[in-house]
């Protein structure tokens, strides 16, 4: 029998993905580049050279067994341990390869951190605005997800609901920072205050909760930002990695999940993962692409334009009046729209070829999100486009 459930969500099409598409099929129209599309978290500068440099050694100069053999289930030694030191040379942490679980992207990470630290029935808490994605992923391993409202000052962290929320029920409970779709990275004194509240649970409920920690946007962080490494203020951690933007490698689909050494089950997580993707078929990335991210895994692609973009989008929308938190990193900002209903006011920016994405699914209705990951040329022509939009219809 066909399974309703995967067919039901057939109907639910990403708005993301729809909005895409209708920004293809009107640059046919118009020409792409009078379509001003930030609707895609889709990584716009070049891989840096080391790694394609690094490729192209591979291919030429391994032996094609190694290359394109199995990996060990557990992941290539070199990655494991290459990730490891460079993780602890940047962040003063003391994993070892034996934490390091390689995974296709931070999509994979999650499957597995949540399957290793929930059990189906259990409960997860993740913070508005979130990742939309994180209802299957979640969902998926059987697990309930409760969103906490939103923060909608500083898109900081709504302590007061987090704890109300906070039931013995919730196993594991999940962040991102630097966060998609606010912009804005978790400060010092949050990740203090959550720290504090799930130690102080943990022992009331008598059961560890898990911290999942979703950083693909880790590298993307702004001048003056304080955005410190997640895993330093909870030992429960399983931090969640992908090199999908900081190496502009979306496709490649690599990533890790690296286990605190000092968390609860340290010993066997990773292990348990081994076993995980024997259930989710969600197995080790590309023997090849370990190797070669092994090799560059301290580097990044060229970053800045994403700041460059960031402050012109920024500095505009102060300048018309939207209310808007200025982003700590990554490549998205979430101004509030100028009417209550921020699809309506999407739709009616479509008419002038801006493509925004309302955050309704994000959990934090009202507000829309914009992703600059396209050339700073671009950004300074919506801009005008922009202040056309606002001046005619606001
Ligand atoms: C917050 C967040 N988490 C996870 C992912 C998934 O990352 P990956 O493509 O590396 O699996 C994304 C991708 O955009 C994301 O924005």
């Amino acid at each position: 029998m066909i399974n309703q459930e995967y067919k039901d969500m057939l109907g639910a099409k990403s708005v993301i993905r729809e909005l895409s598409e209708y920004a293809t099929a009107r640059g046919k129209e118009i020409g792409y580049e009078n379509v001003f599309d930030f609707s895609l978290g889709n990584p716009s500068v070049d891989v840096p050279k080391e790694f394609t440099e690094e490729m192209i050694r591979l291919l030429q100069e391994e032996d094609t067994m190694t290359l394109h053999g199995y990996t060990p289930s557990l992941g290539n030694q070199k990655y494991k341990e290459a990730i490891a030191a460079s993780l602890n040379r940047r962040f003063g942490m003391n994993y070892s390869a034996e934490h390091i679980f390689p995974t296709t992207g931070a999509a994979g990470a999650i499957a597995h951190a949540v399957r290793a630290v929930t059990k189906p029935g259990d409960e997860m808490i993740a913070f508005a605005p979130f990742f939309p994605e994180y209802r299957p992923y979640v969902g998926g391993a059987g697990v309930k997800l409760s969103i906490v409202p939103a923060d909608t000052d500083s898109f900081q962290i709504n302590f007061e609901k987090f704890e109300e929320m906070l039931s013995g029920k919730v196993s594991a409970v999940l962040i991102n920072t630097p966060n998609n779709p606010s912009g804005v990275a978790y400060s010092t004194a949050t990740l203090e205050k959550l720290s504090t509240i799930l130690k102080e649970k943990s022992k009331e409920y008598g059961h560890t909760i898990f911290l999942i920690s979703d950083e693909p946007y880790r590298e993307i962080v702004f001048k003056g930002a304080d955005a410190p490494y997640v895993s330093k203020f909870y030992d429960h951690t399983l931090s969640c990695y992908s090199f999908s933007k900081s190496l502009s490698l979306p496709g490649e689909r690599i990533g890790y999940v690296a286990v605190n050494p000092a968390c609860e089950g340290s010993d066997v997580i990773v292990p348990m993962c081994g076993q995980i993707s024997r259930g989710t078929g969600h197995n080790c990335p590309p023997s090849i692409i370990q190797q070669a991210v092994a090799k560059v895994c301290d580097l990044t692609a060229d970053l800045s334009v994403y700041e460059t973009n960031m402050n012109i989008i920024y500095d505009t929308l102060v300048e018309l009046g939207f209310s808007v938190v200025k982003p700590g990193g990554t490549f998205y900002i979430m101004p509030k729209a100028l009417e209550d209903d921020s699809i309506a006011f999407c739709k009616k920016a479509r008419d002038y070829d801006l493509i925004f994405v309302p955050t309704d699914g994000f959990g934090a209705p009202g507000y829309f999100r914009m992703a600059y990951c396209i050339d700073t040329d671009k950004v300074v022509r919506a801009m005008e486009r922009l202040k056309k939009f606002v001046k005619e219809v606001y």
